[in-house]
């Protein structure tokens, strides 16, 4: 059975419930499932994308992209062999409506680059989470390439106008974001001269490996310790096959979960294990849990695995700050995993926080004090200091529009002392509409509460 957005929608209470087994497969990637679409949608002739997330943000991307002139379908596999999806490219046209993003970050960052690459005017516009995250850092490096943006205080809704080709710039990433680094080389496709990108930090590489497979000739070398990506205007991208593994983002929830649950044994297969998204499975080792990756193959070009995890003994760490952008998603779950170590975990760097799709450190900092956890935050930090035990909890957390807050807190339920309550399991299916079922499937307690 899959979840729909019914079972989801609504206040959650997640319980104590014993022990979590079995095998189970995340949802595909999703910043892997936005780039299928999008390099797809761009490229001549028929793209197929196994495995694809059918998530909101995904399925919002996708419509995107079916406005602006792609055909897009989707076709049943026989034999319960699950969906492939099949995308043609075209000349991308002015959509005569706001392309609408609801609250995907990846999708609308990615797609304004690609857009103004296309120079077709459009407008795009998201959610209220969505409506006050910052544009300016996709927009400044679109305009200083030549874009024209109108109506924007650097947030949605914002217009583009076509300004004939634009130019190929040489940009260092001031934060280590995926999003404006794809938004510049998608933009960069098209443009005149040498797009290059300096990233002092490296972040997820999922553009640059992609677009290599669409055929998309991309010259990637270190330099003064940076890493530098070079790429020629005027490639075109030639239609490929794209198998979409499964997402180390969300296959943290049942992780932790296992983790924090006595006698619990799980096994998350088929997963991502790109070296630049597995800061989280790291800290977790050195915190002391019994986390293997088996079975590490490289599929599509992406190293994948089966993460098994077994219940462990945590003990409290020092995240640096230069691993943030191999697990920028994954605090608040960290957050509750640190709530059951012993000792102190403190999380260092983590700014970018504060701009996802909540304001993730006051999230985190509310309900984990909501649930009797010692917690403090400053600006770009979070120290939680566990006695070993699990947490009291039994508090209602708002999840202020936000997926991963649901997930963490949902986690954090089902081995506290006291249940855990959320306001809105809602924004669950923009990432991991299967999580009910499949968290049930492992044994966990997780139910809808009445209205
Ligand atoms: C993503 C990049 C990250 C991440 C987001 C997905 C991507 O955002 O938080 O969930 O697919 O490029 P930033 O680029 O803002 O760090």
């Amino acid at each position: 059975m899959v979840a729909t957005k019914n079972e989801i929608a609504g206040s959650l209470r997640a319980s104590r419930a014993g022990a979590l087994n079995g095998r189970m497969r995340a949802p595909g990637d999703k910043s892997i499932s936005h780039r299928a679409i999008v390099f797809a949608a761009m490229a001549i002739g028929e793209t197929s994308v196994h495995g694809l997330l059918e998530g909101e943000d995904v399925l919002r991307t996708a419509a995107a992209m079916r406005v602006l002139g792609a055909d897009v379908e989707r076709d049943l596999l026989p034999d319960g062999g699950g969906a492939v999806w099949r995308i043609t490219g075209a000349p991308w046209q002015a959509p005569k409506r706001a392309l609408y993003f609801g609250n995907s970050g990846t999708g609308v960052r990615l797609i304004l680059g690609a857009v103004a690459g296309v120079g077709v005017s459009a407008r795009f516009d998201g959610d209220v989470s969505l409506r006050g995250r910052p544009m300016g850092r996709v927009l400044d490096p679109l305009r200083a390439m030549g874009l024209q943006a109108c109506d924007t205080d650097g947030h949605l809704p914002i217009g583009i106008e076509p300004n004939g080709r634009l130019n190929a710039i040489d940009y260092r990433l001031p934060t280590p974001s995926a999003q404006v680094k794809s938004a510049i080389l998608l933009a960069g496709l098209r443009a005149n001269g040498t797009t290059i990108i300096r990233e002092p930090v490296p972040c997820r590489d999922h553009t640059e490996r992609m677009l290599a497979a669409f055929g998309v000739m991309l010259e990637i070398t270190t330099e003064k310790g940076e890493r530098v990506i070079a790429m020629d205007g005027g490639q075109r991208l030639s239609a490929t096959k794209i198998i979409v593994p499964g997402d180390p983002s969300s296959a943290a929830f049942p992780v932790v979960a296992a983790v924090i649950t006595p006698d619990s044994d799980v096994t998350v297969e088929n997963v991502l294990v790109n070296p630049l998204r597995t800061g989280l499975y790291m800290t977790l080792r050195e915190m002391g849990a019994d986390i293997v990756f088996e079975n590490e193959r490289m599929e599509n070009g992406e190293p994948v695995a089966d993460i098994h995890t077994r219940h462990s003994v945590l003990h409290g760490v020092n995240v640096p700050a230069e691993r943030a952008a191999s697990m920028i998603d994954e605090y608040p779950i960290l957050s509750v995993a640190a709530a059951f170590a012993k000792g102190e975990t403190v999380m260092e760097g983590i700014a970018e926080l504060r701009v996802k799709e909540s304001d993730r450190l006051s999230a985190c900092e509310e309900g984990l004090r909501a649930s009797g956890v010692n917690v403090e935050s400053g600006p770009d930090w979070l120290r939680v200091i566990g006695d070993g035990h699990p947490p009291k909890a039994g508090a209602r957390v708002k999840t202020h529009l936000d997926h991963r807050i649901a997930m963490s807190f949902l986690v954090m339920g089902l081995a506290s002392q006291n249940p855990m309550e959320i306001d809105d399991g809602a924004m669950i299916s923009t990432s991991f509409p299967t999580f009910m079922d499949a968290m049930f499937m492992l044994g966990a307690e997780i139910k809808n509460l009445p209205h």
